[in-house]
């Protein structure tokens, strides 16, 4: 952004003073890139660094600063920057090519690596970005499950794509963003951070409307209607307690506990 900031903190005065190089970096960038950043975490006001070069924990920017690097590129470099076994792994690599379009070895023992670090993981799918690696995993989640509600906890950032925007830094009532349809928005529920009873709260609808939609709905319904005041409605009653209690409870574990107890199975 170009530097509209207007204050009168002896702060921000030195940091101006001190930084130069990167005001007129930024102000560059102002005209090319949208919010004059290519990132929006590097938004600063009244703007960010400009950074030349890093090694281990430190970097430095264009006005000769030198400083120590707490965001360690958005976490990712868990090394440091430049580690020498890194940097020679990555010049081994360029001069034996970068991008086969094809399978490769280097993949595999890759990904053998992740299965080792993630136990849980049973296979690996590489993306470019977390915003691929949640679009994806919702994808799955909804292919499998045959449902389409997702719970979201409000402020959490799960990247930029259509079902994640909501309720991250603003639409904390689950109105959509500008530019996402009513539809998708409409299938997402922001939950509070640090609130069980809220959450309960969703798996109980959540409930409802698996019993609407799947097999028990029709005996479900007759039951209920049929007898008020019998086992059924206070079984009902009692499930409902349990999913508000226990709120962990999926979906399949209360078709389970209905089964056991209606059906027998
Ligand atoms: C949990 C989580 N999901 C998704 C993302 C989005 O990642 P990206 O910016 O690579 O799209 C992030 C980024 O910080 C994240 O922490």
């Amino acid at each position: 952004m170009p530097d509209t900031l207007t204050t009168n903190s002896p702060i921000i005065a030195a940091y101006r003073a001190a930084t130069p190089g990167s005001a007129a970096a930024s102000e560059k960038a102002s005209r090319l890139f949208p919010s004059g950043v290519t990132h929006d975490s590097r938004y600063i006001e009244p703007y960010g660094l400009y950074i030349t070069r890093a090694r281990g924990p430190r970097k430095w920017d264009v006005d000769g600063h030198c400083y120590v690097d707490y965001f360690g590129g958005h976490g990712a470099l868990l090394l440091g920057h430049c580690h020498p076994r890194v940097v020679e792994a990555v010049q081994r690599q360029i001069e034996r090519g970068t991008h086969f379009g094809a399978s490769h070895e280097t993949e595999i023992a890759w990904a053998e690596w992740v299965m080792r670090l993630v136990p849980s993981a049973e296979r690996v799918r590489f993306t470019s970005s977390g915003t691929e690696a949640t679009m994806m995993a919702v994808r799955l989640a909804r292919a499998f499950t045959g449902k389409s509600k997702l719970i979201r906890f409000k402020h959490h950032f799960h990247g930029w794509h259509d079902h994640m925007t909501s309720g991250y830094a603003s639409h904390f009532d689950g109105s959509p963003t500008p530019g996402v349809l009513p539809g998708v928005a409409g299938e997402l529920l922001l939950a509070e951070q640090n609130d069980p009873e809220g959450l309960a709260r969703y798996s109980a609808q959540c409930l409802e409307h698996i019993w609407r939609a799947q097999e028990f709905s029709g005996w479900m319904v007759r039951l209920l209607h049929g007898a008020p005041g019998s086992d059924g409605e206070s079984l009902f009653q009692d499930s409902l307690r349990r999913s508000r209690l226990a709120s962990l409870g999926t979906s399949r574990s209360c078709q389970d506990w209905f089964a056991e107890h209606y059906v027998g199975v």
